[in-house]
C-alpha cells in the first residue's frame, strides 16, 4: 500500500513540475521573441509581408523541424539566429541548450 501511495504521489509531483517548466519555458520563449537580435523576432515578423509565424504554426504549414532548421541555418532574408537566441539573458540564466531554447520560442508561438 505504501509503495502504491509513493508511486501515485511521484507521478503527481512529476506532472506538476512538467507544468511549471512548460510555463517558464513560454516566458523564456517570449523573451527570445522580444529580445533576440536586440530588436526581437517581431521587428521583422510582425511586418505582414514576412512569414507570420503563429499563423503558420497553427495552420500546420510550419513544422517544428523546419522551424529549428531555419533558426540554425538561416533562410534567404532570415538570418541564422542561434547565436542571437543563446545571447538572450533569460536563456543564459535558465542554462538552456540550443534545443531547449528552440523549444521555448516554439512553445511561446504555438501556445
Ligand atoms: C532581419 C529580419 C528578421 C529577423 C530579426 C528574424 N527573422 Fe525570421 N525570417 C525573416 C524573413 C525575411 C524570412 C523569410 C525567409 C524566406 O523564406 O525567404 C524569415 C523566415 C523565418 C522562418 C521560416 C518560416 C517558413 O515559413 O519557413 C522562421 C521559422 C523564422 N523566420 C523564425 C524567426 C525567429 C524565431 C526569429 C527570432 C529569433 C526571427 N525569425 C528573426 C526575417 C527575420
Amino acid at each position: 500500500m505504501k509503495k502504491i501511495l509513493l508511486a501515485v504521489s511521484t507521478v503527481a509531483l512529476l506532472s506538476l513540475s512538467a507544468q511549471a517548466s512548460a510555463s517558464s519555458d513560454i516566458k523564456v520563449g517570449k523573451k527570445i521573441y522580444d529580445r533576440a537580435f536586440g530588436r526581437g523576432c517581431g521587428a521583422c515578423h510582425d511586418i505582414s509581408s514576412n512569414p507570420q509565424l503563429i499563423a503558420l504554426i497553427k495552420s500546420g504549414d510550419l513544422t517544428k523541424g523546419s522551424f529549428a532548421t531555419t533558426l540554425k541555418e538561416g533562410k534567404n532574408g532570415m538570418p541564422k539566429a542561434m547565436d542571437a537566441i543563446m545571447a538572450v539573458g533569460p536563456v543564459k540564466k535558465a542554462g538552456y541548450s540550443e534545443d531547449e531554447a528552440i523549444d521555448a520560442v516554439w512553445n511561446f508561438l504555438a501556445q
